[in-house]
């Protein structure tokens, strides 16, 4: 893993932080974003107690030009970029009848037009390493729910998004993945992550499945993944 270098969108804090963590001990390079510079300065700070090879990026995935200047500081600070994972998202859930324009559009905007956006600014370095772009969507990506119509749409986009281009650009070598978790612990739609928590998944548990995806050997492609909390009757 050496000299491997990730980038994770929207990594301040829940999953990707998680995920951060983890790759970090693991011995990849990790670049991460956030919106907000004081944020993103203050976990580059934490996560460079588990080692140097971190750089935080002020970037809104919903701005193609943050993305494409994030992904050239990445080039600049680590000469190659290996892994992206679209992992930045939004949730608000409301009968679609009480939906805002806005809210519909902040949804689709960061969800699912994000994901495209750090595809485009990093698909010719993922080119250059044949490397791995994979996106967090969700069971809501394929299992609807009363007041999920716009997350669901941005989600089910998510999965229908990945998954052509995994057919687009496996004939470059590089492997598109998306991950749909269930119910995971962090600061989503309000979520404060607590003890109440303890039966969803963990964030770390993401990172050890990114991790042991990136073990594996290249013929095999695990294009869809599926994870979920094994006991949700512990709530
Ligand atoms: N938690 C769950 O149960 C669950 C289940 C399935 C899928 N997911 C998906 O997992 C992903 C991560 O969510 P999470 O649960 O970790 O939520 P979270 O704890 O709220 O974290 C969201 C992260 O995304 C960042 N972010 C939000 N909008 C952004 C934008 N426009 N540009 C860049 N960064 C942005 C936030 O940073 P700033 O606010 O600092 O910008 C934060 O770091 C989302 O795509 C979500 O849909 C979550």
């Amino acid at each position: 893993m050496e000299n491997k270098v990730i980038y994770i969108t929207g990594a301040t804090k829940g999953i990707g932080f998680g995920v951060a963590e983890l790759l970090l001990k693991s011995g990849y390079k990790v670049a991460f974003s956030g919106r907000n510079e004081a944020d993103v300065n203050k976990v580059a700070l934490e996560l460079s107690r588990i080692s140097m090879d971190v750089l935080g990026v002020v970037s809104d995935v919903r701005d193609y030009e943050k993305e494409e200047l994030a992904v050239k500081t990445i080039l600049e600070k680590f000469g190659r970029l290996d892994v992206v994972i679209a992992n930045a998202g939004m949730g608000i859930f409301k009968p679609v009848d009480e939906i805002s324009l806005e809210e519909w559009n902040q949804m689709i905007a960061t969800n699912l037009t994000g994901a495209f956006h750090t595809m485009k600014a990093s698909v010719e370095a993922l080119k250059a390493s044949q490397g791995y772009y994979i996106s967090i969507s969700s069971l809501a990506g394929t299992n609807f729910f009363e007041n999920g119509a716009a997350y669901n749409a941005s989600k089910f986009g998510v999965v229908g998004f990945s998954q052509a281009a995994m057919l687009d650009l496996r004939k470059y070598g590089i492997s598109v993945c998306t991950i749909m978790p269930g119910s995971v612990s962090s600061h989503f739609a309000g979520n404060d992550p607590a003890q109440k928590d303890h039966w969803k998944i963990q964030p770390e548990d993401l990172g050890e499945l990114i991790h042991g995806i990136l073990k594996m050997n290249r013929r095999a492609l695990p294009s869809k993944i599926e994870i979920r909390p094994s006991r949700p009757d512990l709530k």
